[in-house]
């Protein structure tokens, strides 16, 4: 096999997250199309940011940029870092109670002082198109239909799309979080693979990971998974997003990337998962990449959710006749 320039010959299959993604907004904008010529009105997300934090500021920009891309309707409500609990639940209230929006988000982290399960249980499930409420979550652990929170639905796509297989396989997934690491047992499960989930306080980490024939990391930590964390042939996603200031760390890191010790030089930083990407290149059998790999799929499955609550709702209001 021909490998691109600069690559190691022996590397495992990278898996294209940005070409997944693409795939599934070509979907969602099919999708959204096909409501325009039932003249019915595109979907629409209000997404909201409260406070002041740049990195949640640019995840937000993102997100309705893709949405204007794909031809979905957004709106963006900002509330400064001083916002109060009432300001916010009000906006919320009026969010549901608004006919003509389907989706909404409310950006993570919430600034100190708002209180992140109140907020979430203020927002309609039928519009929680983060999947991150009780209902939502419930749904999902009990196999029911709702919403899935979109980092893992986003897995799960590029592995299937990827022709990975998931059913008898031994997954571990390190981490917790109720965005990532819990949604993904869940997933994984319901599609019979036995699934393992880490933190950081289970010993013998790399042991328990070096079983694993799938493995997700998300877990915070730069570079954490190193080659004795996975099993030669394994598949392992990256879902981890992190900066590394140091160009000898960069040259270490990405021994066949030498434009990522330069962008060191010249942008004062580059980006690394929780994996570190040489080992997994030389001992995974597929692996995702940072930038470029699941990243991607959360804004794509973010806009699929959108068209799938414009869907449910529009369908909960027509006669039951006409539903197809
Ligand atoms: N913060 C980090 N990831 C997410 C996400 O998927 N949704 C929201 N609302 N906030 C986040």
């Amino acid at each position: 096999m021909i490998q691109p320039a600069g690559r190691a010959a022996s590397e495992g299959r990278r898996l294209d997250g940005r070409a997944a993604a693409a795939a599934i907004r070509a979907e969602v904008a099919a999708g959204v199309a096909a409501m325009a010529a039932r003249s019915e009105p595109p979907p629409c997300l209000a997404a909201v940011l409260v406070g002041d934090d740049p990195a949640s500021a640019v995840y937000v920009r993102n997100k309705l940029k893709a949405c204007g891309e794909t031809g979905l309707l957004s709106r963006e409500h900002r509330l400064g870092a001083g916002a109060g609990r009432q300001e916010l639940l009000g906006l919320l209230r009026s969010l549901n109670d608004d006919d003509a929006v389907d989706g909404i988000l409310v950006q993570m982290p919430l600034p100190a002082g708002l209180d992140r399960r109140e907020v979430i249980e203020a927002i309609d499930p039928a519009k929680d198109v983060d999947g991150f409420h009780p209902v939502n979550v419930g749904r999902l652990w009990s196999g029911g239909e709702g919403f899935v929170p979109c980092t893992p639905l986003g897995i799960v796509q590029l592995l299937d799309r990827s022709g990975v297989p998931l059913e008898g396989a031994e997954a571990v997934v390190l981490g917790r979080s109720e965005i990532v690491g819990k949604p993904m047992a869940a997933l994984l499960l319901a599609r019979h693979a036995t699934v393992t989930v880490c933190h950081s306080r289970t010993p013998s980490l790399a042991r328990i990971a070096s079983r694993a024939d799938l493995l997700v990391a998300a877990i915070g930590r730069p570079a954490f998974v190193t080659r004795e964390f996975i099993k030669p042939g394994a598949t392992v996603i990256d879902v981890g997003i992190n900066q590394v200031g140091d160009e000898a760390r960069a040259r270490e890191l990405f021994p066949h990337e030498p434009e990522r010790a330069e962008q060191v030089r010249r942008r004062g930083y580059t980006l690394v998962g929780d994996v570190h990407p040489a080992h997994a290149a030389q001992r995974a059998g597929a692996w995702t990449p940072v930038p470029g790999g699941v990243g991607p799929l959360t804004v794509a499955l973010l806009l699929s959710n959108t068209l799938k609550a414009a869907r449910l709702r529009r369908a909960s209001r027509r006669p039951q006749a006409e539903i197809p």
